[in-house]
């Protein structure tokens, strides 16, 4: 069964951004993404670094360092579907809140 973490205020996650926070002691990132949210691992399956500051454009997020580019829909290699995708979680809002599902989608 799911374990859901609150990771904080749907109001303070608007259109458009992004917010870290941690499950359990694993760093995440949030996205809002015209409405719909995205949780995906912290960390670029490359060299292990994060993607926080990575560029978004669309679902396609770019990775700050070496530039692989990842869908955070899915966690998917944009260049390379067969390469290992970054963990996805599960989100839903609840009460206002923003919570991240503990078990991975893939
Ligand atoms: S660490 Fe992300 S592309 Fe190298």
């Amino acid at each position: 069964m799911t374990k859901w973490i609150d990771v904080g205020p749907q109001q303070d996650l608007p259109t458009g951004r992004r917010q870290c926070a941690k499950l359990e002691g694993q760093s995440i990132v949030v996205f809002n993404l015209e409405g719909r949210y995205y949780a995906l691992e912290n960390r670029c399956t490359h060299a292990g670094l994060p993607l926080e500051d990575g560029d978004l454009s669309g679902c396609a997020l770019t990775c700050p360092y070496h530039g692989f580019t990842f869908n955070i829909t899915n966690g998917q290699n944009v260049d390379d579907p067969k390469d290992t995708p970054v963990r996805t979680y599960p989100v839903k809002c609840e009460n206002g809140r923003v919570l991240v599902g503990l078990e991975p989608l893939f």
